[in-house]
């Protein structure tokens, strides 16, 4: 089972940019990487601290805490597939444009 969280257009980061959403019990990371957007989980799976204000490097998002680096596209660990944060795919239906939640995902 999935959910989908609306992103509105004034919403959308601006390239290289990022924002953070927050839905129900989720705190969602949306980066703008060279106009592909990913979508992550705020809460950095090390020690929580937010990956929204951490340090954006390409498709790597490093936490600002410790350093630990990030995949936006995967969601693990750089180079490593020991730690992951939850990434969720990004979709536009019809113009409008979506935060995929699967089900699993959604437990914190
Ligand atoms: S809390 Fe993110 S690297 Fe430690």
């Amino acid at each position: 089972m999935s959910r989908r969280i609306a992103v509105s257009a004034l919403q959308v980061p601006e390239v290289g940019e990022r924002i953070l959403l927050v839905d129900e019990d989720l705190s969602i990371a949306l980066f703008n990487v060279d106009g592909q957007l990913y979508a992550i989980d705020d809460c950095c799976p090390h020690q929580g601290a937010s990956l929204c204000s951490g340090r954006l490097e390409g498709q790597v998002i490093k936490c600002c805490a410790h350093g630990l680096r990030f995949d936006l596209a995967s969601g693990y660990l750089l180079n490593s597939t020991r730690m992951r944060v939850a990434s969720y795919p990004v979709e536009v239906i019809d113009g409008e444009m979506f935060i995929v939640i699967v089900s699993e995902e959604c437990i914190p």
